[in-house]
């Protein structure tokens, strides 16, 4: 990071914690590798998610830059995402299990929350490598396909988001267009998403 790189300059209209207004997603990545421990840690926060029936049905799957599954991983991003995701350190790909066998239960069943609860799991990981000095940076632009083959995805599991994950680096290492939209994101108020008693 230096003089140029962006700061959040956030502010809530409620107190909440800073690593909630801390978290961004930037695409300026420095060339940092991530240790396999630093990662396990971040996948340790998502461990923690809960979910139901304690479940778990969140499975991640992850490569760090230059390893052997990275250029799979990597490639099957759409082209946009690779010009800046592939400086990241570390991709992780968010995917769960869509059946599991409920207590009580001997036969797997469809798992209405594995969705739901693989989200929880992600916001952990992220937020978690917000306050681990890492940004993450979710994707939904990528070839499922291919990345279900990159990835041997298992039957029962759908893909959800790659997560690059990396250092933030210098506003001059992104591509000119990017550039200008390398600022952390304004939110609707709190009164445009809750609403007290039903949506009257
Ligand atoms: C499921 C999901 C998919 C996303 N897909 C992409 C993507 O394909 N490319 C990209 O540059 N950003 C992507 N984003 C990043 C969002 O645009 C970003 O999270 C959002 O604008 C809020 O900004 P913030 O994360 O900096 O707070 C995605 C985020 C999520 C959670």
């Amino acid at each position: 990071m230096n003089a140029n790189t962006p700061v959040h300059t956030r502010v809530a209209d409620h107190p909440v914690n800073e690593a909630f207004l801390g978290r961004w997603s930037p695409r300026a990545f420095s060339d940092a590798t991530i240790t396999e421990q630093e990662l396990q840690s971040l996948l340790e926060a998502a461990r923690w998610a809960p979910s139901a029936f304690n479940a778990q049905p969140w499975r991640f799957v992850y490569a760090l830059r230059g390893d052997e599954a990275w250029d799979g991983i990597l490639g099957a991003l759409m082209p946009f995402n690779q010009t800046w995701a592939q400086k990241a350190s570390a991709l992780v790909i968010v995917a769960s299990e869509t059946k599991f066998i409920a207590p009580g239960k001997t036969e797997a069943n469809d798992n209405g929350s594995h969705a739901f609860d693989a989200g929880a799991a992600w916001a952990y990981l992220a937020l978690q490598a917000h306050m681990a000095g890492w940004a993450a940076h979710a994707m939904a632009g990528f070839d499922k396909a291919a990345m279900a083959a990159a990835i041997a995805l298992p039957e029962n599991h759908v893909l959800h988001a790659a997560v690059a994950i990396g250092k933030q680096g210098n506003l001059a290492d992104l591509p000119e267009a990017l550039q200008a939209r390398e600022v952390p994101s304004p939110r609707h108020p709190v009164t445009a998403t809750a609403f007290h008693g039903g949506f009257k």
